[in-house]
């Protein structure tokens, strides 16, 4: 069995440079980092240690510097560009911190697409995709446009893209920001129900304390490095390694 075996992701010394000369931030350290299948992970920190870089590098939508990156069994260095979309589309589930809604399409349509891209009849993708929105609390909002949402709607629009194709990587980077107590519980309750499961994993940035006790495991990013990995139950006590 690989290094990866058993684990949804394995990362192993990850760095990511940004820029070049006296413009250059090292926004990754090397990051050794596992999550086994079944683990709700969140990823945790200061503002600018690295966590969306992280997430995105896991995700596939940004090439590491340098070091390994294994995703549900697969490295994607060695991946071709063609293969990696197909595999992103196929496998995996990112909810932005910028949400990245289409300002054309209504919220249905919106947390649609992924199954449109899958090759979905138009009707039954804007169909899955309405339940997913009415259990986030969205059922009277379907056919509005993003411009006609509130922050925490639009949010809640992209965590139901994500989840929609019940992917088996869910990559969420502050999917509770935007919203209050009640809708940030049943947003994670959803994404427990549908993402959590024997085969897959979720990894959730998050600064919002009130959604600890969602993770199996937190862990806290300082200065392009993981720090402490904290089991569920754990919080401030000291760290077990990853
Ligand atoms: N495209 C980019 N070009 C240059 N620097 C970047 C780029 N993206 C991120 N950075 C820098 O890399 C570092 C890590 O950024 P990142 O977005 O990963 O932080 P973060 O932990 O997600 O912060 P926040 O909590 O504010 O979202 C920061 O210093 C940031 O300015
Ligand atoms: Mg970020």
């Amino acid at each position: 069995m690989t290094p990866a075996g058993g684990l949804a992701v394995h990362c192993r010394g990850v760095t990511k440079d940004f820029g070049t000369g006296d413009s250059l931030t090292r926004a990754l350290r090397g990051v050794d980092l596992d999550v086994p299948y079944g683990e709700l992970l969140m990823l945790v920190g200061p503002s600018g240690c690295g966590k969306t870089t992280l997430v995105s590098i896991v995700a596939g939508t940004l090439e590491p510097t340098a070091g390994v990156v294994t995703v549900l069994g697969h490295d994607l260095a060695a991946m071709s560009n063609g293969r990696k979309v197909r595999f992103r589309r196929d496998n995996v589930g990112f909810v932005f911190q910028s949400y990245n809604l289409l300002p054309a399409l209504t919220a249905a349509e919106n947390a649609a697409v992924p199954l449109l891209i899958a090759g979905w009849r138009r009707a039954a993708a804007v169909e899955a995709a309405s339940e997913v929105l009415d259990q986030l609390g969205l059922g009277d909002r379907l056919t509005n446009l993003p411009s006609e949402l509130s922050g925490g709607q639009q949010q809640r629009v992209a965590i139901a893209r994500a989840l929609v194709h019940e992917p088996r990587l869910l990559v969420c980077d502050e999917p509770t920001s935007a919203l209050d107590a009640e809708n940030g519980r049943i947003t994670m309750e959803l994404i427990q129900r549908i993402a959590v499961q024997p085969n897959r994993a979720v990894i959730v940035v998050t600064h919002d304390a009130r959604v600890y006790s969602f993770a199996d495991r937190i862990a806290a990013m300082e200065d392009g490095r993981i720090d402490s990995v904290t089991s569920a139950g754990e919080v401030g006590r000291p760290a077990n390694p990853a």
